[in-house]
Order: C-alpha cells, then sequence, then structure tokens
C-alpha cells in the first residue's frame, strides 16, 4: 500500500519576532477587528489581505440573526479585495481576533470555508498567499499559503 505524507511547515514566533512587513500587517487585522459586527458570537475577528498591488484590504466578521447567513473575516476580505481588484493576486493574509476578554492568546485559524476560498484565490491567481495568524502569546506563519492549511483539497481540476 502505497502512503501520502503531508508536511505543513508552519512557523510559531512571538509578535515581536515576527518580519516587519508581517507585524504591519497584522495590526492592520488588529484593528479591522473592530469593525466586526459579532452581537451573537461576541467573537470579533479581523482579516487584512496585502494584494501585489500594495494595497491592503480588510475584512472582518458580519453576523447575521440567521446565523449562518454571517461571514468569516477572511471571506469578507478575499471577496471584497475579489470585487475591488479583480486581476491582483493576494500575497499575505493576516488574521487577528478578540473575545470578551481581549485579544486571544492563541492565533485563530481559518475555518475550512475559508480555506477553502483561500485555496481557490490563490489557484485563480497563481500565487500562494503567507497567512500570518496572529495571538498574544504567539503568532503562526504559513509561509505556503493556504494549500499547506487544505491538503488533498476540492477544487476546479475534478469539475472537468
Ligand atoms: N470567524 C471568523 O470570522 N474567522 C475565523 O477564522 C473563525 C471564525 C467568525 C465567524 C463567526 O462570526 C464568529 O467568528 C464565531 O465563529
Amino acid at each position: 500500500m502505497k502512503e501520502i505524507v503531508l508536511n505543513t511547515v508552519v512557523r510559531v514566533c512571538s509578535y515581536e519576532e515576527l518580519e516587519p512587513a508581517d507585524r504591519a500587517l497584522v495590526d492592520v487585522a488588529r484593528e479591522a477587528a473592530r469593525g466586526s459586527y459579532a452581537p451573537y458570537s461576541h467573537f470579533n475577528v479581523g482579516a487584512a489581505l496585502l494584494l501585489a498591488n500594495g494595497e491592503v484590504v480588510v475584512g472582518s466578521n458580519q453576523e447575521n440573526a440567521a446565523y449562518p447567513s454571517g461571514i468569516c473575516a477572511e471571506r469578507t476580505a478575499i471577496f471584497a479585495a475579489g470585487a475591488r481588484y479583480p486581476n491582483v493576486p493576494m500575497m499575505a493574509l493576516a488574521i487577528a481576533a478578540r473575545n470578551a476578554d481581549g485579544e486571544v492568546a492563541r492565533p485563530i485559524s481559518p475555518c475550512g470555508a475559508c480555506r477553502q476560498v483561500m485555496l481557490e484565490a490563490e489557484t485563480r491567481h497563481s500565487a500562494v498567499m503567507r497567512i500570518i495568524l496572529f495571538g498574544t502569546e504567539g503568532c503562526y506563519v504559513v509561509e505556503g499559503g493556504a494549500k499547506e492549511l487544505l491538503p488533498i483539497s476540492f477544487g476546479a481540476d475534478f469539475l472537468r
């Protein structure tokens, strides 16, 4: 029997140890969390997406009384970028969050639906997005992009 060995590299470091550009993007994500509308979960997430043209597009989670109608911060940012700059690759995505106690200690990780959307953005633009996840007690950096977080994934090639 054959095996597929999955190997995801996640760099772990403190906020202070982040590269300056990553730290700057994280700070935009932390600020973006303030635009969150989360009256149900009280969990405020911010995302900052750096595009190849230098623009930074932000997103935050937007909830709804009909719960599934809400959307995560990551997809808000990616869809906003897709609408505003349809042909510009997405180079890096920083994510930060706060709960009732303040900013989260552990870096939060994008949900499965967001990973799927991140992956398609990478495929669409043939560019891997660096992922920076913020927590007050440590940060994760995934240089290999969404494809590292969603291996053996579904994509458009299966539809052909
Ligand atoms: N949420 C995000 O916006 N991004 C994530 O990576 C995880 C979860 C949102 C969805 C919902 O509004 C709230 O956080 C609680 O799940």
